[in-house]
Order: structure tokens, then C-alpha cells, then sequence
């Protein structure tokens, strides 16, 4: 049996994907690239903003209308378009044959014929990596609650992994070939707290650092009230675990952080930054923004402007507001900041971030760098198929998690030395030479 998977929203859900085709594996199952060779294709589905929710609803239009012309297989929608309750999906879609909430992988082997798989099966089932990168999930769910946010309603509440757990899956993987793991939490460090003994995320980076054939460490994403002195101090001493923060501000003024109920004002986000760029030196920090969030006047919106063009972050995900049902803003707060004006806010800290990262990155050239080689770059339109793999050069990342393209006699999974010759703002490029590595970002 053939098995397609179709892919969008975070890092999470990425890992998702991963599990469930790790199990279809196991059950001698084989993954296809076109829904149309597949006995099953499920997507994976994000509800984080409208926009999200629409790629996948054409994505069904078009297996809809592939099964009109007699293709034969099963369609299963899973991922955080599915809530507790699926029946209003089941009315709009009544030709897909199951609705799974992600990581409730049970209705797409109902679908399938699988009921029997007993109750040891998902949690012995580990990731399969494609490449020396993974993702690891270590806290599934989110209790925050931030009043614009789908997730908490669709992930469900806060659950840790074990540390025996987590070890075992990454010691999976470093036998497999990964050389980069990224822990992964909606608030990554809100990590065992609901765990015997609660040990923080800094005792699972200690327990974990030991795994052989990983070197780099990575954890995403953090929430800026709950970063404490302790994980930022094992960070610092820990010389697997990379030197790049994902810690989201999502506004840079007080009032609107407080609309959002985010639970810090700006003054506390910028003294977490402070911590963490005085104990970890050439720090990368990345962080999100939302932009036109109800309310938002032009004067706050100038806040969070203020606020991107001082605290130098090495990149920003920038988002329009969109509201989503079912969240406490949608209910309690009015979407009022017209569409052109969300547009215009989105475009201004976009081009204010190019100059920013433009300027961050270029600090690079001439500088030697460690960068994981994660593969060859995809080709361009009109390249010619095999003869011009060879000629494509390499792209991998810095520990600050910076795109570099690479030129060199190298191999997939090497940690390789980069001369920075080339910057933008939004990569890197360079020829491997032979020094060691001099510098962290
Ligand atoms: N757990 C992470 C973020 C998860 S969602 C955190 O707390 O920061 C990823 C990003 O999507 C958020 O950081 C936010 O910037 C954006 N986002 C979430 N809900 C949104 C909404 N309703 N409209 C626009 N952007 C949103
Ligand atoms: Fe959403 Fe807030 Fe939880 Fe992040 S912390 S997932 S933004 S509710
Ligand atoms: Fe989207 Fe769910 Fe992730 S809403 S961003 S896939 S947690």
C-alpha cells in the first residue's frame, strides 16, 4: 500500500508527519510524492491564520475532484484543523473517510484497516529522518492562551515527554544519521513541569548531550516569561546546544501586550534579552510579530516599529492579524484594523527588517563559520535534470540557524568550515576551507 502526506503549519507539525509516516512504515506501507499514486493521502492541516486553513481546503478541492475521476483513495484530514469535535467537518466533507487531531493518528488506521494496533504501537514509534536534521517534540499542547491564538483549543493542554523518552528517540535518530536536533514546544520551556521530579528544559539538554553522533542541539519556541536564569546558564555551558534563541515579542507595546494577554510588558521581554545576550555571546535571536491586531493604533503599531529597529534581532516572522474562531479575541475583542492598514504595517516592518538582517548578516563576510551540510540546492527552473546535480552547490546552516550556500568538497551531514564571501539578508555564501572554527554564529 502506498501512502501520501501533505504538509503545512510548524515545526510541530512537521514532526507529526514524520511519526505517522514512521508508522505506516512499520507496516510495510510506502511513501509516494503524488496523491495520485497513493492509497492514502492525508493532510496535515495549520488553522493559525485564515490563510493557512485556505491552502489546505483547495488542496481537497483538488483530491475531491481526483476522485471524481476514479482515483481510488482514502482521504484523511488531520492536524489542527481538526477540533474536539469533528462533526461540522464531517458535514462540509462528507467524502473524507477520517478527521484526526494531531497526534490521534488512530482514525486514519481505523480508515485504513489498522483498529488493531495496540496501545504500545505509536509510543514505540520514533521519527524516521530524511536528512542529518530532525525535529523532536518534548511538550505537546499550550496552557497560555494568548486571546488571538487557535493553538491551546486544537493541541490541548501542556504534556511533557520523559527524559528517558526523549533520549531514546534522539539516540534513534543519531543512529540513523542526524547530526541536529530541534527540541520542540509551543512554550518550549514550560518542559516538565508536570513531570516527576519537574526537571526544566536545561536538565534535558545535560541529559541528552551525552548522544553520540549529535552534535548541535537546538529548542524552539521560547516564551519570554517562563525563560528563567537556569536554561539560559546550561545554554551557555552546553557546547552542543547552538547559540540561536526563537523567543517571540509579538508586539512592542505594553497595551497591546496586554489585549493579547501575553503576560509580560516590553520592559520584562527586553530584560530576558539582556539575560541571554550577557551569557551567551554572538547570540542569533529570532522572534515573531503580529501586526494590525484589534485595536492596534497607529501609535502602538510605532511601538513595535521602535522596538525591531533597536533590539536587533538577526530575523523576524511578521504576521497580519487574522482571527480565528473560537479564540477569546474573537469573542471578546473587535477585528477592526482594516485589512489595507494590516497590510501596510506588515510591508513597513518587512522592509525595515531586510536593512536590519542586511546589515547582521554582512557583520559575516570574511568570516569563517560551522555550518551543517544538509544537502544540495534544489534546482532552478531549466536546469537539466542529473547532469547539473553535481554542479549545484551545497546549502546548510549556521549554529545561528542562518541559510549559508556552499561551495567545497564536502558531504551530507558534515560539519564543515564556511569563508563567508557573500551576505543578504536573507542568506549567506562561501568556500569551505580548511581552518578551524573561529567564530559561533
Ligand atoms: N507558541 C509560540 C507561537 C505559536 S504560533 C509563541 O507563543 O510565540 C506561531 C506564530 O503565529 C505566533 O508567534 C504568532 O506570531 C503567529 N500567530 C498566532 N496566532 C495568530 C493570529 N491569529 N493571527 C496572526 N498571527 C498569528
Ligand atoms: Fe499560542 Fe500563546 Fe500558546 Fe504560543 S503561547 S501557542 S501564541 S497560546
Ligand atoms: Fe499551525 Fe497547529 Fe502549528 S495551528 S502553527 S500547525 S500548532
Amino acid at each position: 500500500m502506498r501512502y501520501h502526506i501533505w504538509t503545512v503549519g510548524c515545526q510541530m507539525n512537521v514532526a507529526d508527519s514524520h511519526k505517522l509516516g514512521a508508522g505506516l512504515d512499520r507496516l510495510g506501507w510506502a511513501s509516494v510524492e503524488s496523491p495520485e499514486d497513493a492509497d492514502l493521502v492525508v493532510l496535515n492541516t495549520c488553522s493559525i491564520r485564515e490563510h493557512a486553513e485556505q491552502r489546505a481546503l483547495s488542496k481537497l478541492g483538488t483530491l475531491k475532484k481526483l476522485r471524481r475521476q476514479g482515483k481510488q483513495f482514502k482521504i484523511a484530514v488531520m492536524g489542527c484543523m481538526v477540533g474536539v469535535n469533528s462533526d461540522d467537518l464531517q458535514r462540509r466533507f462528507p467524502y473524507v473517510d477520517a478527521f484526526a487531531r494531531p497526534q490521534q493518528f488512530e482514525p486514519i488506521m481505523e480508515a485504513v484497516g489498522h483498529e488493531d494496533l495496540g496501545g504500545e504501537f505509536w509510543p514505540a514509534t520514533f521519527e524516521t529522518p530524511d536528512g542529518p536534521t530532525a525535529y523532536v517534540p518534548i511538550v505537546h499542547g499550550c496552557d497560555k492562551f494568548c486571546t488571538y491564538c487557535i493553538v491551546p483549543y486544537r493541541r490541548g493542554r501542556e504534556r511533557s515527554r520523559t527524559i528517558d523518552d526523549v533520549y531514546a528517540e534522539m539516540a534513534h535518530l543519531a543512529a540513523r544519521g542526524v547530526r541536529e536536533v530541534t527540541l520542540l514546544g509551543q512554550t518550549v520551556e514550560a518542559y516538565g513541569h508536570d513531570l516527576d521530579g519537574t526537571p526544566d528544559l536545561g536538565d534535558l539538554l545535560r541529559a541528552v548531550h551525552d548522544i553520540e553522533g549529535i552534535a548541535r542541539l537546538r529548542f524552539l519556541t521560547s516564551y519570554p516569561k517562563d525563560m528563567t536564569e537556569r536554561i539560559v546558564a546550561a545554554v551557555a555551558e552546553l557546547p552542543k546546544v547552538c547559540e540561536s534563541f526563537y523567543i517571540p515579542v509579538q508586539s512592542g507595546d505594553d497595551a497591546v501586550l496586554e489585549r493579547m494577554r501575553r503576560g509580560y510588558t516590553v520592559a520584562e521581554y527586553l530584560e530576558k534579552l539582556e539575560l541571554i545576550r550577557r551569557a551567551v555571546p554572538d547570540v542569533a535571536v529570532l522572534t515573531d510579530l503580529i501586526v494590525g491586531f484589534c485595536g492596534e493604533t497607529e501609535a502602538e503599531f510605532q511601538s513595535s516599529y521602535d522596538l525591531l529597529a533597536n533590539a536587533g534581532f538577526d530575523k523576524v516572522h511578521v504576521a497580519a492579524y487574522s482571527s480565528r474562531p473560537g479564540t477569546i479575541a474573537h469573542r471578546e475583542l473587535a477585528d477592526d484594523v482594516p485589512q489595507d492598514v494590516k497590510l501596510a504595517r506588515l510591508h513597513a516592518v518587512e522592509q525595515l527588517e531586510t536593512g536590519i538582517s542586511g546589515g547582521i548578516n554582512g557583520r559575516l563576510l570574511g568570516r569563517d563559520v560551522e555550518v551543517l551540510v544538509e544537502g544540495r540546492k534544489a534546482a532552478a527552473a531549466g536546469d537539466d535534470g542529473a547532469a547539473a546535480v553535481a554542479e549545484r552547490p551545497w546549502f546548510g546552516r549556521t549554529r545561528g540557524n542562518k541559510l549559508v550556500h556552499l561551495t567545497g568538497d564536502v558531504a551530507v551531514g558534515e560539519l564543515a568550515t564556511v569563508r563567508i564571501e557573500h551576505t543578504s539578508a536573507w542568506s549567506l555564501s562561501g568556500h569551505t576551507v580548511p581552518a578551524p572554527v573561529t567564530a559561533a554564529t
